[in-house]
């Protein structure tokens, strides 16, 4: 599901994330496999963060999203940066179209959660497997079960600040192994309150497994992706970096 009216208020909230973190360390998991270079390709690149990070580190971006108004905002980071190198296709990443392989997927903050269920993961593991470069690694993160049934629940957020308060209301389905996320949104600048909601699907990781072995990937590392440690029970998101399964070595 992309993101609305919610995307220029993206950053905004998020002002805590740890991009860098982030960054360097899938630098350092793909740097492991021997990719220091080449093309990258953020999936479900919102605002930008990670895609630009790659740019300034000297690699060819393709930054891909599907929602306008995150290509809005991506288009004016650009502009600000002058980093018109970076591409920017608006797909559909479950039915991402390529015109060659790329050495560096990623696919962070939840992204893979926000597709619409298990067959549009499985549609993008397919299509990742088939555009990514033979010797290659993907890199994604997951919000897990435990983090949506334990932690997001049925939680309230409420962040109030200067330019614009946030109401985040979460709702969990467990029968549908989803949760709705609710947004109120009130631009004090402006005046305006904007509403929208979106839903995250939870999957176990032996369902990830599954998929990932159906696209023809294998995993080659999985660790927590907050600590960067080793994955536990109460492990909120995970990352995982995958190669393609017939790949030597
Ligand atoms: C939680 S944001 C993460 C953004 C970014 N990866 C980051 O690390 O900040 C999820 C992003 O995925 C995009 N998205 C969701 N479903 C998509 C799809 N089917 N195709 C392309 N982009 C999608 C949304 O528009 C949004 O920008």
């Amino acid at each position: 599901m992309s993101y609305k009216e919610f995307s220029y208020f993206y950053d905004y909230f998020n002002y805590n994330a740890d991009y860098d973190g982030l960054f360097n360390k899938i630098r350092e998991l793909a740097s492991g496999r021997g990719v220091d270079n080449g093309i990258v390709c953020d999936l479900g690149c919102g605002t930008g963060e990670l895609a630009f990070r790659f740019n300034r580190a000297g690699y060819d971006v393709i930054a891909v999203d599907n929602s306008d108004e995150m290509l809005d905002v991506l288009f004016d980071k650009r502009d600000e940066e002058q980093a018109y190198n970076v591409q920017i296709l608006k797909q559909d990443i479950t039915q991402l179209d390529m015109y060659g392989t790329v050495d560096l997927f990623t696919c962070t903050f939840d992204t893979v959660n926000h597709l619409e269920g298990a067959d549009s993961v499985q549609k993008l593991f397919d299509k990742v497997s088939l555009f990514m470069h033979p010797s290659g690694v993907f890199i994604f993160d997951m919000n897990t079960r435990y983090k949506h049934t334990d932690i997001l629940k049925n939680e309230v957020f409420d962040f109030i600040d200067e330019e614009a308060d946030c109401h985040w209301q979460n709702t969990l389905y467990a029968d549908e192994n989803k949760t709705k996320i609710s947004i109120t949104i009130n631009d004090k600048h402006a005046g305006e309150e904007y509403y929208e909601e979106f839903f995250e699907y939870y999957y176990s990781l032996d369902e990830v497994k599954k998929m990932l072995k159906n696209a023809g990937l294998e995993i080659i590392q999985l660790i927590d992706g907050e600590s960067f440690g080793d994955i536990k029970p109460d492990s909120q998101r995970y990352l995982f970096m995958v190669k393609k399964e017939q790949e030597n070595g």
